[in-house]
């Protein structure tokens, strides 16, 4: 006898992704922005299933972690640094590479957590920064015209047709490279290579440069009379040995971030799990487009790049969408106006935010509103105009009693030559030397942490004009 038909598992049990966020078909409905155009639906298909299967890259519970953190940011109890490539490759996922960019940012860090006195909340352009928009889809050298590079997510760098085709299978290598990337990241800051007084040895191999300035070795120094003191204290070993790491990028291809949602158990909601931080990018930031759409239902603390066209109504009508319940640490906005325009544009931002009554972290990209090209052809941007957007929004925060949250770097922890200026006087001939970007020209490791020794001037002050001290603010108990 032939038992009960099977009903379809699907009708039984409906796919929570599914009933949670928009179907793909309606994101791309709402006209999707930088998407690519791949030639094989069938194999797209095919991809999308199989990513759907894998586990999730991180956790809810860890994307939870840092939206706390973030919400620090937001109070000014903490400062962020956010910081990594412009665009990732499949071929740079090696240890050395992994291993340098880890080295520059934790010391930054160190450097930016003693000036600011607050904990500085890292957070890496790595794991999944792999796709990049676009301002042309094409790209025309010697009168032959292909497709422009979107990232090692969409097409090759190479300027070859085959190169250059959209393949979906690469969204598989994405995962892997990402994955591979967060179990060494996991190893490295868990693992006592991140040890503060491991972090502190590069730094003072900085200084030793002989053209750092003075104050440079004067500030190295405090902090290590400070390490000193907390030993002393008998801090224990585990505060020195750890610390937490995330990861972010641009959340730019649907296909792949809607097959990395995930269902988190413990509470029904959706969280986008390729990454803990996801952000919408300047070009991708329409209100009514399928990235804030997506992003508004996932759970994650959630970055808005803002450029100098943003309007007051824009940002409002963007944090009302994407907070809608002034979630603390779900918003961070990240602002990129350029150095000559940072001190007009960015106060009526702030302003018409803080209007609305949220609190976010602001922290400041100065790297994408100052990129131009060298007369030999580089794509660059230069140390002192990097720092003039910097000191301009410290100056706009200043002045309107926010907290100025944080910075949004490119850089790479290799010796490479792509930004002009910084301690070794790098100019645009020496851009010859060691060119390797795949997309923006990113600071070097020293031009990195000279940054960073820059910041700590201008956040020391800042600390003092604003008074706060978390000594003085603890409150003693008579005895
Ligand atoms: C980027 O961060 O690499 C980027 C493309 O930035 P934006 O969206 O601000 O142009
Ligand atoms: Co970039």
């Amino acid at each position: 006898m032939v038992g009960p038909r099977r009903r379809s598992p699907r009708a039984d049990y409906p796919d929570p992704v599914s009933t949670t966020i928009p179907a793909l078909t309606e994101l791309h409905a709402r006209g999707a922005a930088q998407q690519p155009t791949y030639p094989d639906a069938a194999e797209l298909a095919r991809v999308v299933s199989e990513l759907r299967q894998r586990p999730p890259l991180v956790f809810a519970g860890e994307a939870d972690a840092l939206k706390s953190r973030i919400a620090d940011v937001a109070a000014g109890r903490a400062f962020m640094l956010q910081a990594g490539d412009c665009a990732e490759t499949f071929g740079n996922v090696t240890a050395v590479n992994i291993r340098n960019a880890l080295r520059v940012q934790l010391s930054m860090a160190v450097v930016l957590q003693y000036a600011a006195q607050v904990p500085v909340v890292k957070v890496g352009r790595i794991a999944g920064q792999y796709a990049k928009p676009r301002s042309s889809d094409d790209e025309t050298r010697d009168g032959v015209t292909l497709p422009s590079y979107r990232g090692d997510a969409v097409n090759g760098l190479d300027f070859t047709p085959e190169a250059r085709a959209h393949d979906p299978r690469r969204l598989q290598e994405v995962y892997n490279s990402s994955a591979a990337t967060l179990n060494l990241v996991r190893a490295f800051v868990n693992g006592g290579f991140a040890d503060l007084r491991t972090v502190h040895t590069w730094n003072t191999d900085f200084v030793r440069n002989s053209r750092v300035e003075a104050k440079y070795e004067a500030l190295s120094e405090e902090i290590e009379r400070a390490m000193g003191f907390m030993i002393a204290c008998g801090v224990p070993d585990d505060a020195f040995r750890t610390v937490n790491y995330w990861a972010s990028h641009e959340a730019l291809l649907m296909e792949y971030e809607h097959a990395l949602t995930r269902i988190d158990s413990r509470t029904g909601l959706a969280y986008g799990t390729s990454g803990h931080l996801l952000w919408i990018g300047e070009r991708t930031r329409q209100l009514d487009g399928a990235h804030v759409e997506l992003l508004s239902k996932l759970r994650n603390p959630i970055g808005i790049k803002l450029g100098p066209s943003v309007t007051p109504d824009d940002v409002r009508a963007l944090v009302e969408k994407l907070d809608p319940d002034l979630e603390p640490g779900r918003l961070t906005l990240i602002t990129r106006m350029g150095a000559g325009k940072v001190r007009d544009a960015l106060p009526p931002i702030v302003e018409a935010v803080e209007n609305t009554g949220r609190k976010v972290a602001w922290v400041c990209d100065p790297m994408h509103g100052n990129t131009y090209s060298t007369a030999k052809g580089h794509k660059t941007r230069a140390f002192p105009v990097i720092w003039d957007e910097v000191d301009g929004f410290f100056d706009v925060h200043a002045e309107l009693g926010t907290w100025p949250g944080g910075v949004h770097i490119e850089l790479t922890g290799n010796d490479v030559t792509e930004c002009v200026g910084g301690v070794d006087e790098l100019d645009e001939d020496t851009l010859f030397d060691r060119y390797e970007t795949a997309c923006d020209p990113r600071l070097n490791r020293n031009q990195g942490i000279e940054l960073a020794f820059y910041l700590a001037e201008r956040l020391r002050e800042d600390i003092r004009r604003r008074g706060y001290n978390p000594v003085q603010d603890f409150e003693p108990q008579e005895m």
